[in-house]
């Protein structure tokens, strides 16, 4: 039965960090990760499969795509399609609700939502667990935007990946943390997740520390969940962050994902720490930084922030829930 779908999915920033796949075809990570989903940050995805078209349409933010975009929502459409035994062409229309070119990644949501409106468009069930398989095809950090709150991305161990799929730790009403995103540029990054983290593993001399380091990684922040730690959950962000970035900028030729108000922006949170407000930073394959804190704090960082020269926006957010269907229509 096809039908028009529509879904909305939450962004979610890693605290332990996915950098490297160790299979590339199946988009199977090299190491674990753990994030939370953020409650101010989504896209809205629609899927209707129409047999009258001639190909796959995509309009982001209003927009026709550019035929790079087109092409791998094609891709991940194709899975789609193969399992609903179709060949309809679909008309995609995918909404961000933050301003496209803020410099904030979308592949996280993006490809969440497009998993839960293509399938529910196709006439396809999937429980939670198979839909982040389906949404890792797309993009890694995808998998992890299918549940709210805290959430862990399995390495997996099968060669068909069937294992490397994301759960939720806890909930987002869990434990009350806040994000603040400082945007430092809207200008797009000239290197990307996907290529990046290839380039790290094919030329970094620290490549396989980066992968024998993160199980304890993920073992500590698990710990630091449990108890609702707050310092051992900033700490080991900061420290998954470095050394992912540290990783990066030690391939060949090295990986800068920084510019100087990022710089800017880590030098002020670690001040405000030294003053005694806890608050610790992390950053992803971009420039913009993330401020993580607790409630109480979340005024007194966005005004140090805000003050930093350089600094375009600031977005504030809690804790978000999982990827929902927001509306279906039987065609
Ligand atoms: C730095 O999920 O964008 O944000 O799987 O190739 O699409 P692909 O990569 P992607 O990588 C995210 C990398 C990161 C860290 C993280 O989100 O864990």
């Amino acid at each position: 039965m096809m039908m028009k779908a529509t879904a909305k999915a939450h962004s979610n920033i890693a605290l332990v960090k996915y950098w490297g796949k160790r299979d590339e075809h199946l988009n199977l990570p090299a190491v674990g990760s753990i994030s939370v989903t953020l409650k101010e940050i989504y896209t809205v995805t629609s899927v209707e499969f129409k047999k009258d078209l001639k190909k796959d349409v995509l309009i982001l933010n209003n927009s026709t795509a550019p035929d790079y975009q087109r092409k791998r929502v094609s891709r991940f459409l194709d899975l789609i399609r193969k399992e609903a035994g179709t060949n309809a062409p679909a008309r995609v229309v995918s909404e961000n609700n933050f301003p496209t070119g803020a410099g904030l990644a979308s592949s996280a949501s993006a490809f969440a939502s497009l998993a839960l409106a293509g399938t529910t468009a196709a006439g396809i069930q999937k429980s939670e667990t198979q839909l982040s398989g389906l949404a890792r095809l797309g993009s890694g950090s995808a998998a992890r935007s299918i549940f709210g709150g805290f959430v862990e991305m399995n390495l997996g161990t099968r060669d068909d990946g069937s294992d490397s799929v994301a759960h939720q730790i806890a909930p987002e009403n869990y434990w009350d943390i806040r994000v603040l995103i400082a945007i430092t540029s809207t200008a797009e990054k000239k290197t990307g997740s996907t290529e990046g983290m290839q380039h790290s593993a094919e030329t970094s001399p620290y490549y396989q520390q980066w992968l024998s380091t993160s199980v304890k990684d993920l073992t500590d922040m698990h710990q630091a969940i449990k108890l609702r730690d707050f310092k051992s959950l900033g700490e080991i962000s900061e420290y998954s962050c470095l050394k992912m970035h540290a990783l990066a900028m030690s391939a060949r030729p090295g990986l800068i994902y920084w510019n100087s108000i990022t710089l800017d922006c880590m030098q002020a949170i670690t001040d405000l720490r030294r003053s005694g407000i806890p608050v610790y930073f992390t950053i992803d394959a971009g420039p913009q930084v993330k401020a993580i804190c607790l409630p109480e704090n979340v005024d007194k960082i966005q005004k140090v922030l805000a003050n930093i020269r350089g600094v375009k926006k600031i977005i504030k957010t809690a804790l978000g829930p999982g990827t929902a269907l927001v509306g279906e229509t039987l065609l």
